[in-house]
This record gives C-alpha cells, sequence and structure tokens, in this order.
C-alpha cells in the first residue's frame, strides 16, 4: 500500500511574518488528515524559520531545489547535505519552473536526483508536459523523455527506487486549469509501466503525485484515481485551511 502524500511547494511567496502564520494555521488543522503525509517546501531562507515552528509536529520539510556538488565555489547554491542540516527530508527537483526559466536541462536534473538520494533526501522529482505537446498528442513522448533520462544513467535507477515522482503538466500549473482526473491517471499509469519495463518492484512501490491546479474543490476526484497517491500543491498550499482540506482529500 502505497502512503499518500500532499506536499505543498510555496515558490516564491511569503515573508517571515505570513509563513509563521502559515505553518502555525497547517500544525493547528493536521487532526483529520490521518495517515496522510503533509510536508511544506519553503523558499530557502525560511527553511531554518520552517524548522524550528514545526519540531515536534508530524509535517515534514522539504526544499524547492538543491545542487549536485557537495560543496565548493558555487555562488548563490545550497547542497543536499546543508538542506539535511535544515532538517529537511525532501527536495524538489526538476521542477517544470526550474527547466523552463532557469535552464535545467534533463541532465543536471539527473544529476540533483542523484545527489539528493546519495546524501538521504527524498527528491519530489517533476515531469510534465507543454500543452503543444499535449495537443501534438506527444505527452508520453516527452515524459517517457524526461524518465528515460533517470533510468538510463548509471546510479538512476537506484535513486529512482528512494524517490516521489510528481506528474505536472505544464498547462496546469497555476493556470486554475487541472487536467481531468482521467487524464491525470492515464499518464501515472504510463509512468508505472515505463518504471516497471525497468524494475516492476520499484514501479509498484513509487509514489506519484499529481500537481496542476489543484484546490480543495477538485483534490477527492484526483486522489480517488488509482495511480495518484497524493499531490504536489502550489498556489492552494498557502491557505493553511484550504491546503489542509487537500490533505485530507487524500486519505
Ligand atoms: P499550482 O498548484 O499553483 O498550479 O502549482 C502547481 C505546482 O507547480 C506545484 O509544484
Amino acid at each position: 500500500m502505497r502512503q499518500p502524500l500532499v506536499a505543498g511547494n510555496w515558490k516564491m511567496n511569503g515573508s517571515r511574518a505570513s509563513v509563521r502564520a502559515l505553518v502555525e494555521g497547517v500544525k493547528a488543522g493536521l487532526d483529520g488528515v490521518g495517515q496522510v503525509r503533509v510536508a511544506v517546501c519553503p523558499p530557502f531562507v525560511y527553511l531554518a524559520d520552517v524548522a524550528a515552528l514545526l519540531e515536534g509536529s508530524a509535517v515534514m520539510l522539504g526544499a524547492q531545489n538543491l545542487y549536485f556538488a557537495a560543496s565548493g565555489a558555487y555562488t548563490g547554491e545550497t547542497s543536499a547535505a546543508m538542506l539535511m542540516d535544515f532538517g529537511c527530508a525532501y527536495v524538489i527537483v526538476g521542477h517544470s519552473e526550474r527547466r523552463a526559466l532557469f535552464g535545467e536541462t534533463d541532465e543536471t536534473v539527473v544529476r540533483k536526483l542523484v545527489a539528493a538520494s546519495r546524501a538521504g533526501l527524498k527528491p519530489i522529482l517533476c515531469v510534465g508536459e507543454l500543452l503543444e505537446d499535449r495537443e501534438n498528442g506527444v505527452t508520453e513522448h516527452v515524459v517517457g523523455r524526461q524518465l528515460d533520462s533517470v533510468l538510463h544513467v548509471s546510479g538512476g535507477l537506484e535513486a529512482l527506487a528512494n524517490t516521489i515522482i510528481a506528474y505536472e503538466p505544464i498547462w496546469a500549473i497555476g493556470t486554475g486549469r487541472t487536467a481531468s482526473p482521467e487524464q491525470a491517471q492515464d499518464v501515472h499509469a504510463f509512468i508505472r509501466r515505463r518504471i516497471a519495463m525497468r524494475d516492476a518492484e520499484i514501479a509498484a512501490r513509487i509514489q506519484i503525485l499529481y500537481g496542476g491546479s489543484v484546490k480543495a474543490s477538485n483534490a477527492q476526484e484526483l486522489f480517488r484515481m488509482p495511480d495518484i497517491d497524493g499531490g504536489l500543491i502550489g498556489g492552494a498550499s498557502l491557505d493553511a485551511q484550504e491546503f489542509l482540506t487537500i490533505c485530507r482529500a487524500a486519505g
């Protein structure tokens, strides 16, 4: 049985004050979430504050990015070990915003994935297609390529064994336009089949989250699908009550 996970990706939002209020709000409403694992991924500068606020709570901490080198002259970057040092359990890798806006390629994404996993973090690997890809009928080709870039490099399969995947169709991110449960399920099942071609055991137990305009109003119908194991939530994770409603829907 795969444990459901709902993770909030706060992206570049918040202030020290609003972050505190958000964490307090989430902590106060955890009672109804049952077996669902809950995580929040604040901006780097708030990790220490959030780690302190989360102490003693079941909410897990994640980061939004990392660099693959262990240390050295990489101005502005943050290593896996540094994230562990601040109590992170998860790290988002290869978010489409990083791929589109900050030049991350399949190759840098896999290096980050391997570095995170080897350091003991649980990577949340994002994959997903553009609207144009979907309209051209090449969704599986694009997502398959993103997965193969991990499956076919040295250390990739070992890293994947410790990875959570987030399927985030780019056309659904921040647009209010969610994939239908059936559209999402089709791609989630495809991802599982693709991994099963390399390793059936990993495919059966890997958690695959859906991300892209998940809200309190549509979470339940998405999470009901057999291959959707939770969500990676952007905008709706900035409101504690809405986020908690989404968390409860995954139970
Ligand atoms: P939205 O939920 O705001 O569409 O963002 C999804 C996302 O990118 C999560 O990583």
